[in-house]
């Protein structure tokens, strides 16, 4: 199979770079001329853009256009090992660009952060963390490695915890994670080979990481709205699904906060057991879902184990944890912990050993819960006044039914690199919505999880100031 076209533009830049044909601080051609001197599509000459961006070759200067980045790495690689050359040939590509700068720019203090999908620091329990260390005097505390399923007594805490929402499992049908991104990986890596087909909702979190891309998947989007509009006949074009598993987050939905009804995630359920479809349930933000009950995962539905379910502690609790869960067949979930013990050789245990105890001593998970979702709730409506207030002739957006992030569609397409720049200079950060779809030009996911509640105001309305500027 010859080399992906944008794959060859790539190369053909780190080239002349290595040649001195290219240099520190020159200017590339536009992307029309690109696509022009390499006959191809303007979207192969941004994905390969793209690509060189994340790698630090070409950097990009508001309003100037692209250049060949200024830094050392470049300024040596003649006389160095060309590492560029291993890197871009290596079968993990690295994260898209924006997801690069937002990861770097979510530690600067000085900024409004209108994006993070991650609890504020005030949120998260780490004083009840110290408590449980501090009690582990009567309950004994080991640090050895765990069994690859993970910690038997976490494992039994998940088989309770997960009850109450109807999923009746056995602690051999549990694998303990290092977050519920490591079980996407390890389903990746574990159960699909090189283009196995995903089917995704448009836009859809899965999109923004580079897991599935990675083993060279093949992605199919499906609209959020037809699935809903095809509910009876979701998958009907046998030939089109063949092979494919089904990649859902049902309920509050990231980035869109979109949740099925109950009817829907029935026929969900029947529809992949029909065609026999796969399912990976991903309930990150289930326990966030702010009316009691939550809407059923679709996994307490399931009869014929035909759903890898992951969940995790990190929106709820603690991303630091870095503790997840994958319930499915047990023997599919020992095949994967068999491959996380290649990986890493299990969760931290000592985070195993504080997940237990939060999990099982009810003065902590249960009233953290409560308060929790007190507090999301204050900053939602904060937002969603301010939103009225600033954006309403700008765009539209839902009431989040859970969770905290809030999907914005603007009325009128901007530049939306222009405006993440811009909005940097002015100290905000926001989530362009293409990183979740590349039809999601017009989209920004906000999120009120880590922004204090008394920025909030402020934040959006410079915000919208920006946004009117591009118009
Ligand atoms: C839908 C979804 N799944 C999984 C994850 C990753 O979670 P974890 O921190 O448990 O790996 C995220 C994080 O943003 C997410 O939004």
């Amino acid at each position: 199979m010859g080399k992906a076209k944008y794959q060859q533009i790539i190369d053909d830049i780190l080239l002349q770079i290595q040649n001195g044909s290219l240099e520190a601080g020159m200017k590339l051609p536009t992307q029309r001329e690109l696509a022009t001197m390499y006959q191809v599509n303007r979207s192969t000459v941004i994905q390969a853009l793209d690509i060189l961006q994340s790698y630090g070759t070409i950097e990009s200067k508001p309003r100037k256009g692209l250049f060949i980045a200024d830094n050392k790495w470049n300024t040596y690689i003649k006389d160095n090992i060309q590492w560029q050359t291993y890197m871009s040939h290596s079968t993990s590509k690295n994260n898209q660009y924006f997801i690069q700068r937002i990861n770097e720019l979510e530690f600067r203090s000085d900024l409004y952060r209108l994006s993070t999908g991650e609890l504020s620091p005030s949120l998260i329990p780490n004083q009840q963390f110290k408590e449980i260390l501090a009690q582990s005097n009567d309950i004994p505390l080991t640090s050895n490695y765990e069994y690859p399923l993970g910690s038997l007594s976490l494992r039994s805490a998940i088989v309770e915890h997960v009850k109450q929402w109807g999923i009746d499992c056995t602690v051999d049908q549990i694998c303990i994670t290092s977050g519920a991104l490591q079980g996407l990986k390890l389903i990746a890596d574990g159960l699909l080979v090189p283009q196995s087909h995903i089917i995704i909702e448009s836009p859809s979190y899965i999109h923004s990481i580079r897991t599935w891309h990675n083993i060279h998947a093949e992605l199919k989007s499906l609209p959020i709205s037809t699935i809903k509009r095809n509910i009876n006949h979701i998958f009907n074009h046998s030939q089109r699904f063949r092979h494919s598993l089904f990649y859902t987050i049902p309920t509050c939905h990231n980035p869109t906060q979109h949740s099925y009804s109950i009817e829907e995630r029935k026929k969900i359920v029947h529809q992949c057991q029909l065609h026999g479809i796969p399912i990976v349930e991903d309930d990150v933000y289930g326990e966030l879902y702010f009316n009691r009950p939550r809407p059923r995962p679709l996994k307490s539905l399931d009869h014929n184990d035909n759903i890898l379910y992951l969940g995790s502690l990190s929106k709820s609790v603690s991303p630091g944890l870095r503790i997840g869960w994958i319930i499915g067949k047990s023997t599919v979930v020992s095949h994967l912990a068999d491959l996380k013990m290649q990986n890493d050789y299990g969760a931290s245990s000592i985070s195993q050993y504080i997940a237990t105890q939060w999990l099982t001593n009810p003065q902590y998970h249960q009233w953290h819960i409560q308060k929790l979702k007190h507090e999301l709730l204050i900053k939602r409506d904060q937002f969603l006044q301010s939103l009225t207030s600033y954006f309403s002739n700008l765009g539209t957006w839902h009431i989040p039914e859970g969770s905290f992030y809030i999907w914005f569609e603007l009325y009128h397409p901007i530049d939306m690199k222009a405006l993440f720049d811009l909005a940097i200079s002015h100290h905000i950060l926001i989530n362009p919505g293409e990183i979740y779809s590349e039809q999601a030009n017009r989209a920004i996911r906000f999120s009120y999880s880590y922004i204090d509640v008394s920025d909030i105001d402020n934040a959006l309305k410079q915000l919208s100031q920006l946004i009117i500027q591009l118009q």
